[in-house]
């Protein structure tokens, strides 16, 4: 089969589309044939094994432990381990898995749930990392409530797509920020208000919010924390490195004076999760924004472009037999 693979770290020019074997799915596993990927910043991220320290996190300190792309996943299950009890061959799925960027990828069941038949492979493949940051942090993290004030700032990405749609669809009164361009469309997901950052900061506004969401966080932890009410609770999902540290190392810190809370998020891969977002995804609730789509083959171009930063929702790769 074809699959995405590299062996050093790197730009996207390490990346090479190989004929490698076609796995076999262990007991608890399935064997999906792959429809459609999407790409997430952690692609690029795990790719480029930069800062050091990631490195160290995953493993792999000189060479890649890690030498296949891809987490989130939609297609039909051809093959089921024994001990998996909740899906048939023949079954349309999408979830998360690693190694996304093949024809065909084994996965866990815990983390994977059934496509909704009105849904594309490729709308359910731009869903479960981004939708389920987006649905942790207003819901865990920032215990978002109707007719709270939520902020969504770098709301025209991947994960800010999903929160935007998510707050409205929890009843919230919803801000979103980003640039000129993007304006439309934050409009069109359902923003209330949108901000476009090129020309005003909302953080010197005077206007105070409930719940803040950076999906792309870049300005300080203390030009969030003015602008928050005086219950109010941060979420820093993504963005710059010097706003993640700010978020681990001083967020605690903060928190302990007042009653704002300025907190990190890490989100977890949970099934439930995937399920509630099938159930959102099926009603309409969510729609995913799909800015760009590429062939497997073109898996390079797709995350340089997302490595740019400007994505408009989601970028997909598309794995019609004709296009491989
Ligand atoms: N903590 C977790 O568990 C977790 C999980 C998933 C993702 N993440 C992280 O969350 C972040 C967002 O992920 P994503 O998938 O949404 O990424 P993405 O799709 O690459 O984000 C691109 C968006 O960022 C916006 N942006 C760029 N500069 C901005 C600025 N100065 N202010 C506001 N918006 C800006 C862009 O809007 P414009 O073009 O309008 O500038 C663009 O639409 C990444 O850092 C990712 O690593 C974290």
């Amino acid at each position: 089969m074809k699959a995405i693979v590299y062996r050093n770290y790197g730009s996207p020019d390490v990346l090479r589309c190989e004929e490698i074997e076609k796995p076999i799915a262990g007991d608890d596993e399935l064997l999906i044939r792959v429809r459609a990927a999407s790409v997430n910043p952690y692609d690029w991220r795990l790719m480029r094994g930069k800062p050091l320290f990631l490195r160290l996190m995953i493993g792999g300190l000189r060479k890649p432990k890690i030498t296949r792309p891809g987490r989130d996943v939609a297609g039909q299950v051809e093959a089921v381990g024994r001990n998996v009890t909740q899906f048939k061959p023949g079954d349309e799925v999408f979830g998360v898995c690693h190694g996304a960027f093949a024809e065909y990828v084994c996965a866990m069941e815990d983390i994977l749930a059934l496509k909704p038949a009105n849904i594309s492979f490729e709308d359910a493949a731009a869903v479960p990392v981004a939708a389920i940051t987006a649905l942790q942090g207003l819901r865990d993290k920032g215990r978002i409530q109707r007719g709270h004030k939520v902020l969504v700032d770098g709301a025209s990405g991947g994960v800010g797509t999903f929160a935007v749609q998510m707050a409205k669809s929890f009843g919230a009164e919803v801000t979103a920020v980003c640039s000129t361009r993007n304006v439309d469309t934050a409009r069109s997901i359902g923003a209330d208000q949108v901000i476009d950052y090129t020309r005003e900061d909302f953080t010197h506004s005077g206007q105070r919010y409930d719940l803040i969401m950076a999906a792309n966080a870049y300005h300080s932890i203390f030009d969030y924390r003015r602008a928050l009410s005086q219950d109010g609770i941060y979420v820093m999902a993504g963005g710059g490195w010097a706003q993640i540290f700010q978020a681990l190392l001083l967020g605690p810190l903060l928190s302990l004076i007042g009653n704002k809370k300025m907190c990190f998020l890490s989100a977890k891969i949970a099934k439930k999760d995937l399920v509630l977002l099938k159930d959102l995804l099926a009603t309409g609730k969510i729609v995913p924004v799909i800015d760009r789509r590429y062939p497997l083959a073109e898996t390079a171009e797709a995350i340089r472009y997302l490595e740019e930063g400007h994505a408009k929702g989601k970028v997909v790769l598309t794995l019609e037999d004709d296009k491989i």
